[in-house]
């Protein structure tokens, strides 16, 4: 009797083990079979967490936020808002700056335009230049690093879940590029360096290449040519090499009554 119970008892024995140790090592499973899925479990609990705490402010309730009745200051760039009570010097009632507390106008951080304030188009973006929107998101990593977050504006970057509006992706989308176009651009600039340029009222403009012109020290000279750079309308004046002349990476245009060969052109600017 004993012997034919043996191997049953033999193989319960067994699996209550494997639970056992399934249930110490779940974790490590679980990671092993889903990836990151413990961290990320992790991350939208935190996230949550950071929801709740965050408020979703009216445009209304936001204009209160004005430093009067002894309330703070705040203000919003991007739909975020920022208590900046700790830089009332900077934003306090009369202060240089009081114009962006109580609202989002992030157009004007650009601009730096402060009186002609047109409600309803002070945080339209989107036709800002790529080197704008750049500069939005530098002051954007300010604010989050210098002052408290303290919530969403709903309207154009939030809706009233505080979840990001078609124009929030719009923008990112936007930005995202005028990244990669600045990334680009820089690659572009090692390549083809910065001429030298100086100014007189009796020659115009004069640009010329040495073998350091544009801060970038080289074994050649290399040939001015203006080069159109991407998202940007204006050209610079870039150092070409001569096998670089007929290049089709970039626009470039030869200056008008400069030699091909010249290493320094001279032109008047109408
Ligand atoms: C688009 C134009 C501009 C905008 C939007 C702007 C915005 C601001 C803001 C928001 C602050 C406060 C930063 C903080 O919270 O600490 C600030 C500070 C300051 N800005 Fe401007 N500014 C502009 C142009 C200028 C110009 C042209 C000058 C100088 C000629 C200038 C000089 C200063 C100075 C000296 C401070 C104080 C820095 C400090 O005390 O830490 N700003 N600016």
């Amino acid at each position: 009797m004993l012997r034919f119970l043996k191997p049953v008892l033999k193989q319960q024995f067994l699996v209550i083990i494997l639970g056992i140790a399934a249930g110490i090592y779940y974790p490590q499973i679980k990671e092993h079979f889903l990836g990151k899925s413990v961290d990320v479990s992790f991350e939208s609990a935190k996230q949550q967490q950071q929801q709740q705490q965050e408020k979703l402010f009216t445009k209304e309730e936001l204009a209160q936020f004005n430093g009067e009745n002894d309330k703070p200051l705040y203000l919003a760039l991007l739909g975020r808002v920022y208590n900046v009570t700790r830089g009332a010097k900077h934003y306090g009632s009369g202060c240089e700056y009081h114009f962006f507390v109580g609202r989002d106008a992030s157009v004007s951080f650009i601009t730096g335009e402060f009186d002609d304030y047109v409600e309803g188009e002070a945080d339209d973006v989107l036709s800002l230049k790529p080197a704008d929107l750049l500069g939005l998101h530098n002051w954007q990593n300010f604010y989050e690093k210098d002052y408290e977050f303290k919530g969403k504006l709903i309207g154009r970057f939030y809706d009233e879940q505080g979840q990001l509006t078609t124009y929030h992706h719009k923008y990112l989308a936007l930005l995202e590029q005028a990244k990669d176009e600045k990334a680009t651009n820089q690659k572009l600039r090692e390549k083809y360096p910065d001429c030298n340029i100086e100014w007189s009222a009796d020659k115009g403009s004069h640009v010329w290449c040495t073998k350091s012109s544009g801060g970038k020290n080289r074994n050649w000279v290399g040939y001015p040519r203006k080069l159109f750079e991407i998202g940007n309308s204006n050209f610079r004046c870039a150092c070409l090499r001569k096998e670089d002349l007929d290049t089709t990476e970039v626009m470039i245009a030869q200056y008008d009554n400069c030699e091909p060969l010249s290493h320094e052109c001279y032109y008047q600017v109408d």
